[in-house]
C-alpha cells in the first residue's frame, strides 16, 4: 500500500472538473478534507476540463460552488486564489493535449515547490477512461518522484470482457497499489459500520448464520427517476448501475467471514469469496421492471419511456429483484432477496436480517404465534438500526406486541461526513481499504454477465409502487419498512402485511 502522511503536500488533478459530479460532490468534499486540522495548505487542485477557462474564471466558479454548498466566502478566498488552477484540454484522446498537461503540472509543482505527489481523479464518462489512462501512461505521468495515484469512478466496464480490457490498460501503466476504484457506497458511514456492528459486538456473530437466520432482504429504493441521465442510464440499467457494484458490496459485507485483520487485503479477500460463492442466477430468481407513469408523494410523474434521451422502445430495466444464494458453510440454503429501483415510494436503503421463529409454540393456548425477530439496518437516510422483538402487553389478557430497540446516528453524533469526503481523505492518506479491488470487479461481472446476455422480460410497474407484482412470486412477504421508519399518519392502524394480528401504531 502506498501509505503517505495525509498532510504531505500534493496536487489533486480532477479530470472532468466541469461536470456535474465534480460540482455537486467532489469540490465540496475535497475542500472539507483538505481543510481539516493539520492538513491546511497541503492540497493543490488542478481542474482539467474541455473549456477555455482561465485560472481566474475557474476560481470564481469554484468559489460559487463551494459557497452554495454552505462555506463562507472568507474561508475560500485565499485557498482558491493561491492553490487552485485550471487547465483546458481539447480531447482526452489526444496525445498533444497530455504533453501540454504534463508541462502545466510540472510548472505548478515547480512554482509551488510541491514534492510531485499526484492524484488523478477521472470524473469522466466511462468510455473516456481507457484513452485518458493511456495518455497519462504514454506521457510519463504514471510515476513521479513522490507518489502517483489514479482514482476511477464506477462503472468499471460494461461486462466481464470490457472490465478486463479496462484493467489491462490500467495495469499497463499503473500498479494495483496506485489504483483507487470508487464505489461511493463504501464511503458511507453506515456501510463501514457493518464491519463494526458484526465484528466489534460479540453478541451478534454467534447468531449470524443459517442456524439462526432464515433470510436476508436488501432494499435500495430511490424515489427519483433517471432525470437528466437518461443517455447513460439507458445503456446501463439497474443491474449494471446498482447491482454489480453497490448491492454486491453490501451483500459481501453482510455475508463475509471475519477478516484476519482490519486491513485492505484481508477485508477484500473475504468480500471477494462471498461474490464468488453466489450461485449462478436462474431466470426464476430474477424479476426486472421498468417504471410507467404514476405518482410519488402525491405528485404525478412520467414513465421511463418519456424521460429525455431514453430510446422510444427501450427495454432497459429500472428495477431489479433477485433471489441469491451465497453457497458457503455459513449461508447454505438461506436466500438473500434483493430489490432496487427508481421511482419507488421513497429513498431508502435497508438490510433486514430475518431470524428464525422461536422453536416451540409455547403460547398456543393463548392463540398467539410470535413473529420472527427482525433486525433492520438502515443505511440511509435515517442511519441506524432497529431490532424488533415481542413483549407482553400490560393488560390482563395475554397479548403480545411487536416493539423495537432503536439506534439512530443523528441522536448521538453530529454531522455524518459525505461518502466522498471519506473516500477522498483515504485517497490522500493512501488507504485502499474502502476501494474496490480488481478481483472484486471481475468476480461481480462474472456473476452478472450471463444474466445481462440473456435478460428475462421486463415488466412495467407503476411509479410510486414497490415494483412489478412478480416480485411477490419471489417472496410473498417482503419486510414492511414502514415499521423501521417514522410512522406516517396514513399508515397508522393498517395491518402489517403477513402479520394479521399486528397493527402499525
Ligand atoms: C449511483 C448510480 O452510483 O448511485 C445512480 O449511478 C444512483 O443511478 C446513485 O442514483 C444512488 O446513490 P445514493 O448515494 O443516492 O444512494
Amino acid at each position: 500500500m502506498q501509505q503517505a502522511a495525509p498532510n504531505s503536500a500534493h496536487l489533486f488533478v480532477i479530470f472532468g472538473v466541469t461536470g456535474d459530479l465534480a460540482e455537486r460532490k467532489l469540490l465540496p468534499a475535497f475542500y472539507h478534507v483538505t481543510h481539516r486540522e493539520g492538513c491546511e495548505g497541503m492540497s493543490y487542485l488542478l481542474g482539467v476540463g474541455r473549456r477555455d477557462w482561465s485560472d481566474d474564471e475557474f476560481r470564481r466558479r469554484a468559489k460559487q460552488t463551494l459557497t452554495s454548498s454552505g462555506l463562507g466566502p472568507g474561508e475560500l478566498s485565499s485557498w482558491c486564489d493561491e492553490q487552485v488552477f485550471f487547465h483546458g484540454i481539447d480531447d482526452y484522446r489526444s496525445q498533444e493535449s497530455f504533453v501540454e498537461l504534463r508541462s502545466r503540472i510540472n510548472q505548478i509543482e515547480h512554482d509551488c515547490a510541491l514534492p510531485q505527489n499526484r492524484i488523478y481523479y477521472l470524473a469522466l464518462p466511462p468510455e473516456a477512461f481507457p484513452a485518458a489512462v493511456t495518455a497519462l501512461g504514454e506521457n510519463g505521468l504514471a510515476h513521479s518522484a513522490g507518489y502517483t495515484r489514479l482514482v476511477i469512478e464506477k462503472p468499471f466496464g460494461k461486462d466481464l470482457e470490457t472490465a478486463r480490457r479496462l484493467d489491462q490498460v490500467i495495469h499497463r501503466y499503473f500498479g494495483e497499489d496506485q489504483v483507487y476504484r470508487i464505489d461511493h457506497y463504501l464511503g458511507k458511514t453506515t456501510v463501514q459500520n457493518m464491519l463494526v456492528f458484526r465484528f466489534a459486538n460479540g453478541m451478534f456473530e454467534p447468531l449470524w448464520n443459517r442456524d439462526r437466520i432464515s433470510r436476508v432482504e436488501l432494499t435500495v429504493g430511490e424515489d427519483l427517476g433517471v432525470g437528466t441521465r437518461g443517455g447513460y442510464y439507458d445503456t446501463a440499467g439497474a443491474l449494471r448501475d446498482m447491482v454489480q457494484n453497490h448491492i454486491l458490496q453490501l451483500i459481501s459485507l453482510v455475508a463475509m467471514e471475519p477478516p484476519t485483520a482490519f486491513e485492505a487485503e484481508s477485508i477484500r479477500s473475504e468480500k471477494v469469496k462471498v461474490v464468488r460463492s453466489i450461485t449462478a442466477l436462474r431466470d426464476e430468481d430474477v424479476v426486472l421492471g421498468q417504471y410507467g407513469a404514476g405518482e410519488i408523494n402525491g405528485q404525478p410523474v412520467t414513465g421511463y419511456l418519456e424521460e429525455p434521451k431514453v430510446a422510444a422502445e427501450s427495454q432497459t430495466e429500472t428495477y431489479a429483484a433477485l433471489r441469491l444464494h451465497v453457497d458457503t458453510w455459513r449461508w447454505h440454503g438461506i436466500p438473500f432477496y434483493v430489490r432496487t429501483g427508481k421511482r419507488l415510494p421513497r429513498r431508502t436503503t435497508k438490510i433486514a436480517i430475518v431470524f428464525r421463529e422461536a422453536p416451540l409454540p409455547l403460547f398456543r393456548a393463548f392463540q398467539v404465534r410470535p413473529p420472527a425477530n427482525v433486525l433492520v439496518i438502515s443505511i440511509q437516510p435515517d442511519e441506524g438500526f432497529d431490532l424488533f422483538f415481542e413483549v407482553k402487553t400490560p393488560d390482563r389478557s395475554f397479548r403480545l406486541d411487536t416493539k423495537r430497540l432503536t439506534f439512530r446516528y443523528q441522536d448521538h453524533f453530529g454531522r455524518i461526513p459525505e461518502a466522498y469526503e471519506t473516500l477522498i481523505a483515504d485517497v490522500v492518506g493512501g488507504d485502499q481499504t474502502l476501494f474496490v479491488h480488481t478481483e472484486e470487479v471481475e468476480a461481480s461481472w462474472r456473476l452478472l454477465t450471463p444474466l445481462l446476455q440473456h435478460k428475462p422480460p421486463v415488466s412495467e410497474y407503476r411509479a410510486g409502487s414497490w415494483g412489478p407484482d412478480e416480485i411477490y412470486t419471489l417472496l410473498p412477504d417482503w419486510v414492511d419498512y414502514c415499521l423501521a421508519e417514522p410512522t406516517q399518519a396514513a399508515q397508522r392502524g393498517k395491518t402489517v402485511p403477513g402479520r394479521e394480528n399486528d397493527r402499525i401504531t
